[in-house]
């Protein structure tokens, strides 16, 4: 018995960080994906078989002796194999997104991973899917926010928040240029800064929090209406507070830059300290060279509306 599941990577077009502490964030599902395939195997093994790592152990290994990158497709096939009794689980990873870049690959191995062991035994609803991959990716960051995860699951751009999630229609003429900075980032890490900055600076945090839901209340709406100047305005501020936070380096600075140039406006996506920046445009060329012309790799992200895909 074999299963197959598919999700997308994704972007944070804003919020990131505040989200943690209930902002709210804007995200959008790109058209980037990872396949992951589950087989029943004879073999009383765990076997992970993937571009950033493989691992062939028994099942039963408490999660902290478990590679980090591999734990959380570890941990969904050991909680099958406990619920299900069979001897074995074979899962193979195929990612055309890069890792520790901020564009989702951990969220969409967890959920095609989720969505692909569970298919092995039955058919579970998209919601039963984002909590198994949210439980699964909280064996390496304890206090991720689900954002990703619910994108990746469900496509498209969605508003996230505190009261659940809702699909954003966005106007046809949204342009997004991604740029790597070609460092991967630990966003524990980063995250684990943030709490140290909001801890010293309790409200200055808690005035950019308040700054931040704003910002996720009016971008909603522009990007019902396609306004993509105002949207490029948003950024930029939402860039500042990102700068204000320390999540920022000199690379993702002159980065940021070259995008604020040449774009409607341009941020960090994600947790920062590495990874990648985007710019906001309306199709235009402009962005794409000035990335090239600085250096930097980068590419148009389509937006994916299909989010989780089962095949069987
Ligand atoms: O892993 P990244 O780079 O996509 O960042 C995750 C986004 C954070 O807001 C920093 C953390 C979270 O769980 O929402």
């Amino acid at each position: 018995m074999k299963s197959t599941a598919s999700a997308p990577g994704k972007i944070i077009l804003f919020g990131e960080h505040f989200v943690v502490y209930g902002s709210g964030a804007i995200l959008c599902a790109i058209d980037r994906r990872i396949t992951v395939t589950a087989e029943e195997t004879m073999e009383k093994k765990i076997h992970i078989i993937s571009e950033i790592g493989s691992l062939k152990a028994e099942p039963g290994i408490p999660a902290c002796d478990v590679d980090c990158i591999l734990r959380p497709l570890y941990h969904l096939a050991d909680t099958a194999l406990r619920s299900h009794g069979i001897p074995g689980i074979k899962v193979t990873v195929k990612s055309e997104i890069p890792a520790g870049m901020g564009l989702g690959s951990s969220s969409a191995c967890c959920v095609a991973g989720a969505a692909a062991v569970s298919g092995l035994f039955s058919d579970y609803s998209r919601e039963e899917i984002l909590h198994l991959a949210v439980n699964a990716e909280r064996t390496i960051f304890q206090d991720t926010s689900g954002a990703d995860c619910t994108v990746c699951t469900h496509g498209g751009i969605i508003r996230y928040g505190g009261d659940g999630h809702e699909k954003i229609d966005a106007g046809q003429n949204l342009g997004i240029i991604v740029a790597s900075s070609g460092a991967t980032h630990s966003t524990k890490s980063v995250v684990a800064k943030v709490k140290k900055f909001r801890n010293a600076n309790p409200a200055e945090f808690s005035g950019m929090c308040d700054a931040e839901s704003d910002i996720i209340r009016d971008v909603k709406e522009l990007l019902e209406q396609g306004d993509i100047a105002q949207l490029g305005k948003k950024a930029n501020q939402n860039q500042r507070y990102l700068e204000a936070i320390g999540v920022t380096n000199q690379t993702l600075q002159e980065m940021v830059r070259i995008g604020q140039g040449a774009s409607a406006g341009a941020k960090i996506t994600g947790a920062g300290g590495g990874g990648c920046v985007f710019a906001l445009t309306d199709g235009g060329p402009a962005a794409a060279d000035a990335f090239r012309e600085g250096g930097y790799e980068c590419f148009a992200a389509g937006i994916d509306s299909d989010g989780l895909i089962v095949f069987n």
